[in-house]
């Protein structure tokens, strides 16, 4: 029987392997973290993130093939394939700091794998690194180990959150990078056997270590910058009357295009666009190609352009002040279908509205009260390194409360604000909403998911992203 071993039960970790072990019913896969409270809720009944499907698919091998567990070292030692799935934030401090990527747990994951080590095995780098980190690791490795072979692979996840199961069952290419040699080839191949049991192998594609690492951030730049490049548009409708769902279907319908990924929004959120970019730009700089550092940091600045221009707008059209009145935020994760608040555009656009002295009241139907508080209250950066690991204890902020129903959390409100595109949020009662608001009433949708003209009709003062008034 094949092991797999898989350090890092998150996002990633968690709903990777439980699809591996669905999938492989002849492999055991034992998923491990150093956080005993992650571990602890990966065998309980509430697992540690909502994903939907997720929970099905561990229930139906959990106990069987698949393992959640603290004891990294027994389970590393007895793998033969060990994936690494840790944090790979951005650096908070020293060389790199607010852009180069945070490879401490990496490397603590690599020496601890080189420690325990005693036979043969295969790595596979399942993290967002930056190119040439193999190398890196591959050094580690051979200067610890005694007479055993390791094989280092690059085998990136595309997933998004929210359709993790989707994708991870029916992914559109899993890419794998390995050495070109003849042991290379062999742990390419073995890797390619485990997915081979429910992937086509035409989508299996196979590169050397730098492109498939690269790809990575290649493919992540790529996605941000569809979202950066509608958010400038919307900018421009705004100015001239344009409609931004307009022009995007109408781009969208070029098949070279293609329509997916162009909705104008309040910005783009996540754990991985800003970071992942960040680190491009840092090694487009470390390579001397400045102008390709900044082609991308572009892709930022934008999208923090379209956060403030949200904030501005709020500001603007409520007669020039949000002191001391009510707003209402609807939604906080970074998208639907997810309680994953990292990057949230909703952290930055809350952040304003407070700095302008606003009262907000805050609902998401799958974010915590606590989430919440800890989000407004961190340092930039600092939200990705793991929990236990984080070193001061956020404090509160004032004039923010969280409200368990979107009527309550309105009720009185100046302004809505949504920032999530939750379903339910299209189907709220808004007449009622409006009822129970002060007069004039705003809505500002940043992600044009309401009918702004049913809303007007109400009474509603509606502001979409990329609309005319
Ligand atoms: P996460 O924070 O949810 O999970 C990482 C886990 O690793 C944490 O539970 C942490 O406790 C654990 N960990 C850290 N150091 C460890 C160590 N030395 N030993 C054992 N456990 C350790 O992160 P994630 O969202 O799963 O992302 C993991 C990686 O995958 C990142 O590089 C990210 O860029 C990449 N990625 C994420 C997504 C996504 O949708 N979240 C998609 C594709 C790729
Ligand atoms: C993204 C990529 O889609 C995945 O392929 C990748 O594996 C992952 O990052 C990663 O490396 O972490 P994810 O961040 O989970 O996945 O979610 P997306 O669906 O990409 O959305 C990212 C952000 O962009 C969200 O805030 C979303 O609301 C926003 N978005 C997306 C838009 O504003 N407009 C769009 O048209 C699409």
């Amino acid at each position: 029987m094949v092991k797999i071993c898989c350090i890092g039960a998150g996002y990633v970790g968690g709903p990777t392997m439980a699809v591996i072990a669905l999938k492989c019913p002849a492999i055991e896969v034992a998923v491990v973290d150093i956080s005993v409270s992650r571990i602890n809720a990966w065998n309980s009944e509430q697992l540690p993130i909502y994903e939907p499907g997720l929970d099905d698919v561990v229930k139906q091998c959990r106990g069987k093939n698949l393992f959640f567990s603290t004891d990294v070292e027994k389970h590393v030692s007895e793998a033969d394939i060990v994936f690494v799935s840790v944090n790979t934030p951005t650096k908070t401090q020293g060389l790199g700091a607010g852009k180069a990527a945070d490879l401490t747990y990496w490397e603590s994951a690599a020496r601890m794998i080189a420690d325990v080590s005693k036979s043969d095995k295969i790595v596979v780098e399942k993290s967002t690194v930056p190119v040439k980190t193999a190398e890196a690791i591959e050094k580690i490795l051979a200067h610890n180990s005694k007479k055993i072979n390791f094989q280092i692979l690059s085998n990136p996840e595309f997933l998004a959150e929210g359709t993790a199961i989707k994708d991870l069952f029916n992914p559109d290419r899993v890419l794998i990078g390995g050495r070109e040699t003849p042991e290379g080839a062999k742990a390419i191949q073995a890797l390619k056997d485990v997915y081979a049991h429910w992937v086509p192998v035409d989508r299996i594609i196979c590169t050397n270590l730098w492109s498939a690492e690269l790809s990575k951030l290649a493919a992540n730049a790529f996605l941000a910058q569809r979202i950066s490049s509608v958010n400038a548009m919307s900018a421009l409708c705004e100015a001239t009357g344009a409609d931004v769902t307009q022009v995007s279907h109408a781009v969208g319908m070029d098949s070279r295009i293609g329509p997916k990924f162009l909705n104008a929004s309040v910005g783009f959120g996540g754990s991985c666009f800003q970071k992942d970019i960040l680190n491009l730009v840092y090694i487009c700089e470390c390579n001397g190609l400045p102008e390709v550092a900044n082609y991308w940091k572009q892709v930022i600045k934008v999208n923090d352009y379209q956060k403030t221009r949200f904030v501005n707008r709020v500001v603007a059209s409520m007669f020039n002040t949000v002191s001391g009145k009510k707003i209402a935020v609807l939604g906080f994760a970074f998208k639907k279908d997810t309680g994953d608040t990292r990057e949230t555009p909703a952290i930055d656009v809350c952040r304003g509205l407070l700095g302008d002295k606003a009262r907000l009241s805050i609902y998401d139907p799958q974010v915590s009260e606590d989430q919440i508080q800890r989000d407004l209250s961190m340092k930039k950066f600092d939200w990705d390194h793991p929990v236990h690991l984080q070193q001061s204890t956020p404090t509160s902020v004032e004039q923010v409360s969280f409200i368990g129903d979107a009527y309550e959390a309105t009720k009185d409100a100046h302004g809505v604000c949504i920032l999530t595109e939750w379903d339910e949020f299209k189907k709220l009662d808004y007449q009622r909403i409006y009822d129970n608001m002060q007069k004039p009433a705003f809505v500002f949708d940043g992600r044009n998911i309401v009918d702004a003209e049913k809303l007007r009709e109400i009474g509603f003062i509606v502001y979409s992203i990329g609309k005319p008034l």
